[in-house]
């Protein structure tokens, strides 16, 4: 991890959006929580990313990466890789980051996503922002919550590292559900971060060994 005292975590976020699980980190990060986290760059996958104006608001190093740019997966999966290798980083963040990417072995268990559902339930591909609570809503489960995992080659898939649940509610909507676990996300990852900065890396492999921990 960084030599830099002050600087054990040195993460790179990968978004394709607004940017809200960026902004949460910065906003933890402003307050003086997640010592010794920063943010050291932020990689869009699309140009037109409000994450990228909250990222260059905080004066962090932005790239785009667009998959549009490449005929195959395997030529943005290294383009990607390049881009995070510019600047030093210990742990990949996705954050709201749409495109699948096939991640080098050099980086295998150190990407790490967020997910609004209890992982690996409603989970995959074209499973993301509300249509995912909708899918919960239908089903008539009793509870959702949202997952960290290590991120492999398939949308949702690696093992899960910690998951926070929340009740779902009679008469919820995808909006009360999704603000519900939204809420949940917002103190999910930032205690995630927290955990590895104080143990190393190595706390996310004890995590998944455990089969995820409960935050
Ligand atoms: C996160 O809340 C998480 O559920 C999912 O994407 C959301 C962030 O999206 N992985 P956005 O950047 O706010 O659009």
């Amino acid at each position: 991890m960084a030599t830099d005292p002050k600087c054990r975590l040195r993460l790179t976020i990968l978004l394709s959006g607004r940017g809200s699980t960026l902004a949460n980190l910065l906003e933890r990060i402003g307050r003086g929580g997640l010592s010794g986290t920063r943010v050291v760059q932020v990689i869009s996958s699309r140009g037109e990313a409000g994450g990228l104006a909250i990222a260059r608001e905080a004066q962090i190093p932005t790239q785009v990466v667009s998959p549009k740019a490449f005929d195959h997966i395997d030529a943005f999966s290294a383009a990607l890789a390049l881009a995070i290798g510019k600047t030093p980083t210990d742990l990949v963040l996705m954050a709201g980051f749409l495109s699948l990417w096939r991640i080098p072995p050099a980086w295998a268990g150190r990407v790490l996503n967020i997910h609004p559902s209890l992982l690996p339930a409603f989970g995959g591909r074209g499973l993301y922002g509300r249509r995912v609570h909708e899918a919960v809503l239908r089903a008539g489960v009793a509870e959702s919550g949202c997952s960290v995992h290590v991120a492999d080659n398939e949308y949702d898939h690696g093992p899960v590292v910690a998951r926070r649940r929340v009740p779902v509610q009679p008469g919820d909507t995808p909006e009360t559900l999704g603000a519900r676990v939204q809420a949940a996300e917002r103190e999910l990852y930032p205690a995630v971060l927290e955990r590895i900065a104080a143990r190393g890396l190595e706390w996310i492999d004890e995590a998944v060994a455990a089969g995820g921990v409960e935050l």
